[in-house]
């Protein structure tokens, strides 16, 4: 009969899929409180205090987005032991990539040389890593793509507003990137998400680019409303965390790491208080030298611990990422 036809075939994934590797680049240039200080009216005292944050990097002016995720890239698929041709998807979360279109991620794949790659950003803010990693999950079960290259990158140097002394001092620049592949054992979690659009304008950008356009009004930095996301992300996010340990079957005293979004010390500090997590489980605190670098934070977070020998690898890790939407999102991984 015309129009009849056999099933459709489907693409077969992999039983389960693991994070094989993670690398990370941190831009040369340290930059201090006191410098972040020659332009807003605050100090030193205050911004440990109230942040954590000591110092941060900021990239190069000639230094890019694509520059620093491809740096990343290059130690996570190096360490993985595959080659770029073998990836099939490059998933690229950032907020700080300067062009409406192409993507950041088709050029990354190119400068990678990962020629067979599907190639797409991801716009979450500071939850983009998480929504990258329950992606490249999903993309390898379901047999899209062998290898995904999960990368979060941000310069946020370049959108934040040096003067606005309610959000110049949290920023930095860096790129984390994992590679993610097949896996014999359960190694990621189910993902706990969401979003809560009320809440649009808690971090955004000033001005959308048609204002810039016809209204003639200044770069449209980035502007957060900063007690609004820290009550938010104190209150609502240890209960997400929560549901992404209960939904691994993951008891909280058996993690090998609870590794948060730096956005903010104390907001780090409280989210433990709440979910009563035990003293002897590690905690990412990367923020104090690196500030909070949205997209990137998590992954770099990651590759600091265990570089340091504070985690060890094959251990179980508690992921959650958190901002601007507002979005979110939680799962357990096995560490690279
Ligand atoms: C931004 C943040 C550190 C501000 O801390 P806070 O304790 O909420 O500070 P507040 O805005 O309540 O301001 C407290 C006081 O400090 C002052 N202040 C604000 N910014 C200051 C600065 N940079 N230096 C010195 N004083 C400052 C305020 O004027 C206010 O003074 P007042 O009490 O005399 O009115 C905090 O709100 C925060 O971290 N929010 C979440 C940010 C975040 O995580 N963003 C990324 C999301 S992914």
């Amino acid at each position: 009969m015309p129009g009849a036809s056999a099933p459709l075939k489907t693409a077969e994934g992999a039983a389960y899929a693991r994070i094989l590797s993670v690398g990370g680049y941190r831009p040369a240039r340290v930059v201090t409180n006191e410098e972040i200080c020659e332009r807003i009216d605050s100090s030193d005292e205050w911004i440990r205090e109230r942040s954590g944050i000591v110092s941060r990097r900021f990239a190069a002016p000639e230094e890019s987005v694509v520059d620093m995720a491809v740096a990343a890239s290059g130690k996570a698929i190096a360490q993985a032991g595959i080659a770029p041709e073998q990836i099939g998807a490059v998933l690229l979360a950032t907020v700080t990539h300067p062009l409406q279109t192409p993507s950041a991620a088709a050029d990354v794949a190119y400068r990678l040389g990962a020629t067979s790659a599907g190639a797409f950003d991801i716009s979450a803010a500071c939850a983009g890593f998480c929504y990258g990693v329950a992606t490249a999950n999903d993309l390898v079960r379901g047999g899209t793509a062998e290898y995904v290259l999960v990368i979060g990158v941000e310069k946020l140097s370049d959108f934040t507003d040096s003067y606005d002394r309610s959000s110049a001092f949290i920023f930095g620049d860096g790129a984390g990137a994992v590679v993610i592949g097949p896996s014999e054992e359960p190694a990621i979690g189910p993902t706990i998400w969401g979003s809560d659009g009320s809440q649009y304008d808690a971090i955004t950008q000033r001005a959308s680019w048609i204002d810039v356009r016809d209204h003639n009004v200044d770069f449209p930095h980035l502007t957060m409303k900063g007690q609004k996301v820290f009550r938010w992300a104190v209150w609502q996010m240890a209960p997400v965390a929560e549901r992404a340990l209960e939904a691994a079957g993951v008891d909280a005293a058996d993690l090998g790491a609870f590794i948060p979004h730096q956005a903010n010390m104390r907001i780090i500090d409280a989210m433990i208080k709440t979910m009563k997590l035990p003293a002897h489980v590690p905690v990412a605190r990367d923020i104090a030298e690196t500030g909070n670098t949205s997209a990137a934070s998590i992954p770099l977070a990651m590759e600091r611990m265990l570089e340091s020998g504070e985690v060890r690898s094959g251990g179980t890790a508690l992921l959650i990422g958190f901002g601007a939407g507002l979005v979110y999102a939680s799962q357990v991984v096995v560490l690279p």
